[in-house]
């Protein structure tokens, strides 16, 4: 006997078509910076992170302001890192504000994936390739070796960009002279030292990364001094 009198195929197109717009709905709707980080935990649970996802995660995050204020810690000089969330030790997620014309050195991504967004302002990225031979500080017996610049683009409110070392090197800038920017990036793993490079020899040097704050809270002078003297 049939329980509900119902063709079984025409239950599961309706099901689909309110699957469907139920998933549409939520698309329109933008995640929390709460349910983001949420999000991302999710994805992280399994043995391999699908970097797909994750960058469609960070992309349906729209900037609230009232949300990120708290990590969003400046300081005068350069640039800052900010800890949000560190994710189970999957990834790690910062906010990194940036000064008027502040900007990074030239760097690698220790093996992570990156995924970067604009919650404020507008952020240049140039990309370079890694130099033919890569040097470190204390060889000095190859020919400097200019860095190639790869391509240049300029990321508006919202947009993300990825990178990974085998997509090459970048540095990062607020080409603002007047307005602040502020960014939500994606390490994974996460690393505490990354290489950054000399544009005009390709020399590479090991780079101590270190956080402003953490979790909302500033942390000592010494922490923060301890920082990459390359950085701008
Ligand atoms: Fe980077």
């Amino acid at each position: 006997m049939e329980a509900y009198g119902e063709d079984p195929g025409l239950r599961c197109a309706s099901l689909d078509k309110l699957l469907n717009e139920k998933n549409a709905r939520r698309e329109k709707v933008p995640l929390t910076l709460r349910e983001l980080i949420d999000a991302l935990h999710e994805a992280f649970k399994a043995d391999r992170v699908n970097i797909d996802e994750v960058q469609e995660l960070m992309a349906s995050y729209r900037s609230n302001p009232v949300e990120w204020k708290k990590f969003a810690k400046f300081d005068r000089y350069r640039y800052t890192r900010n800890l949000v969330d560190e994710g189970n030790g999957r990834f790690n997620l910062m906010v990194l504000c940036w000064g008027e014309g502040h900007g990074s050195a030239i760097h690698d991504h220790a093996n992570a994936h990156c995924v970067m967004k604009v919650l404020q302002g507008e952020l240049c990225e140039t990309r370079y390739a890694w130099p033919a031979k890569c040097k470190n500080e204390t060889d000095d017996t190859e020919e400097p070796e200019e860095l190639k610049e790869l391509q240049r683009s300029t990321l508006g409110l919202n947009e993300i960009c990825y990178i990974n070392d085998s997509l090459g090197l970048h540095r990062v800038e607020n080409p603002s002279t007047v307005n602040p920017a502020v960014s939500l990036h994606l390490y994974s793993p996460p690393f505490s030292s990354c290489s950054v490079f000399n544009k005009q020899t390709g020399q590479r040097m090991t780079c101590k990364v270190t956080f402003w704050s953490k979790y909302g809270e500033k942390r000592n002078r010494e922490v923060q001094e301890a920082r990459c003297p390359e950085d701008n």
